[in-house]
């Protein structure tokens, strides 16, 4: 499996038979990013929440394709109405065995809605997700901040890897993120959901050497980068 960052909370998933997940695709208006959106192919997309930096390119991007979307049902109704109609929706505490993997959607602490003509359009409860792709566990927070949820998570799985917000503001800071990723005791960090805003800088560096600190491995990414596993 190969897992590559595309900036913000943006990842694909690639397995090992060649199925491409990817998260949450904020690529157009993104500073960060080095793609653009068309040159995206998933099999699968999968929403954590309704936010504009979350649902992104997701319209264009499925309609090109025909991927299917992966979301809480709040949102597939969201999406319909933008012309999409290939949909698995799901809610928090479920999972599914997909052809790919097992998908479960996991707690998050947060909002989720989408503001339209300045009215906010209530986009049901946000989220993360806790996948089991070829023998690995993947866990990718979502936004969110510091919840006991992860001590259960850490608890009942073997996470391999952990994408955790560390931007702040939003979601969990550095600090929080240090103690999450202590409570869901991942053998690999990956720190996502900073520096595409003023207000969620953050030295990832810094992160990455005070984890080490505690025996967690920390893999800082910068767009367009990824690694096999
Ligand atoms: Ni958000
Ligand atoms: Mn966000």
């Amino acid at each position: 499996m190969k897992i590559q960052f595309h900036g913000h909370a943006c990842f694909s998933i690639i397995t090992d038979n060649g199925t491409h997940l990817l998260i949450d695709p904020f690529i157009t208006g993104n500073s960060q990013a080095k793609i653009s959106a068309d040159t995206l192919n998933p099999d699968v997309i999968l929403l954590t929440h309704g936010h504009w930096d979350h649902i992104g390119d997701t319209v264009s991007i499925a309609s090109r394709t025909g991927c299917k979307v992966i979301c809480i049902p709040e949102i597939k109704t969201y999406l319909t109405g933008k012309g999409l109609s290939n949909f698995h929706a799901m809610n928090i505490g479920g999972g599914y065995q997909f052809d790919f993997g097992y998908v479960k959607m996991t707690p998050a602490l947060h909002s989720s809605s989408i503001e339209e003509n300045g009215q906010n359009i209530y986009l049901g409860n946000p989220a993360g997700f806790l996948m089991k792709i070829d023998g690995k566990t993947i866990y990718h927070a979502g936004d969110t901040g510091l919840s006991h949820e992860m001590t259960l998570l850490g608890n009942a799985n073997r996470i391999d890897v952990a994408m955790l917000p560390i931007g702040g503001n939003f979601t969990m800071d550095i600090n929080d993120a240090m103690l999450a990723a202590r409570a869901l005791r991942a053998k690999l960090v990956v720190p996502m959901h900073y520096n595409t805003f003023p207000v969620i800088e953050q030295n990832a560096a810094f992160f990455s050497n005070q984890l080490l600190n505690y025996g967690v491995l920390c893999q800082v990414l910068n767009p367009e980068d990824g690694f096999d596993m």
